[in-house]
């Protein structure tokens, strides 16, 4: 049972976890006046951001929406592979000055542009506070041209992961039915409130056998932030265990792309059309 031992796991959390100061970031977007950044994140890793991103995206892209995918997994990216692309550039080469954001854009399936991140480059995992800076100059850069911006993130706690989030006008928290998962999230979700004075939190709950579990599991991380952190979180949504998932990304496309009928799909669509509602710009 989820909720009785992830109390008492994040009870425990709770002693160990302490406020850091160190690596706070400067917000400098003014509220309301750039597109939409969400950042898709998770204490755990293997929850499904990467695909969480992918399918929404092509769902908003479908509707009409101008959206750019941005992989910030610096050193481990894969949402490249996930949408059968193969950039020849990637944030790598923004970095080391060869190339602008601009430039290393990708067409992606449905009119999606992608921001490739690179593969193996274990220097990219933890940035130095100017180099996460310049990335994300580059990105609001270019940001105007997009409805839509979803940043892919990688898993866990470290400065980058933070760094983007806190770069996000919006925050999803990615969780599974797993214990790890959830007590990972609420780890996450600390951090970034503490660091980062991060108040409002969106919450997807990914692989879940029914709607009453991502229901309970809500409730139940609502119960203990509610306790020991000064947050709100808002369940966005669910998307339930489908293997559909899994035989798209052998193929490399995206459930919402191969399977339109699947149960994940419907999941996926309920949740883009939510996105759909908030985001700036010409509705067609
Ligand atoms: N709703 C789901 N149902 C079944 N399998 C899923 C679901 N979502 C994700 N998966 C599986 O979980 C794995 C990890 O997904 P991924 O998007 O790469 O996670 P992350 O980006 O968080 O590491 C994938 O191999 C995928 O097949
Ligand atoms: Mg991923």
């Amino acid at each position: 049972m989820p909720s009785t031992s992830s109390a008492n796991v994040i009870n425990l959390q709770e002693r160990k976890l302490k406020k850091s100061s160190n690596d706070t970031v400067s917000l400098d977007v003014e509220p309301g006046t750039s597109p939409k950044i969400i950042a898709v994140s998770s204490g755990k890793g293997g929850v499904g951001k990467t695909n969480i991103v992918a399918n929404l995206g092509y769902l908003l892209s479908n509707m009409g929406k101008k959206v750019l995918l941005v992989d910030t997994d610096l050193g481990l990216g894969n949402l490249d592979v996930l949408l059968g692309i193969a950039p020849k550039f990637n944030i790598s080469h923004v970095l080391s000055n060869e190339k602008s954001i601009a430039d290393i854009l990708v067409d992606g399936p449905g009119n999606m542009k992608i921001l490739p991140a690179s593969s193996g480059v274990q220097a990219l995992t933890h940035l130095a506070p100017p180099q996460l800076e310049a990335i994300r100059g580059q990105m609001f850069s270019v940001a105007a041209a997009y409805d839509a911006i979803l940043i892919d993130t990688a898993a866990g706690i470290s400065s980058n992961v933070l760094f983007f989030n806190a770069s996000a006008r919006e925050v999803y928290v990615v969780v599974t039915p797993d214990l790890t998962a959830i007590t990972d999230a609420y780890a996450l979700m600390k951090i970034l409130s503490l660091q980062y004075d991060i108040a409002d939190f969106n919450l997807l709950v990914n692989q879940a056998e029914s709607a009453k579990e991502a229901q309970e599991i809500f409730n139940h991380l609502q119960l203990v932030t509610h306790q020991f952190l000064d947050i709100s979180i808002h369940l966005r949504g669910h998307i339930l265990k489908d293997d559909n998932i899994a035989k798209g990304i052998r193929c490399q496309r995206m459930v919402s792309d191969i399977y339109p009928n699947s149960s994940a799909t419907d999941c996926f669509k309920a949740i883009a059309r939510q996105i759909y509602e908030t985001l700036p710009g010409p509705t067609h």
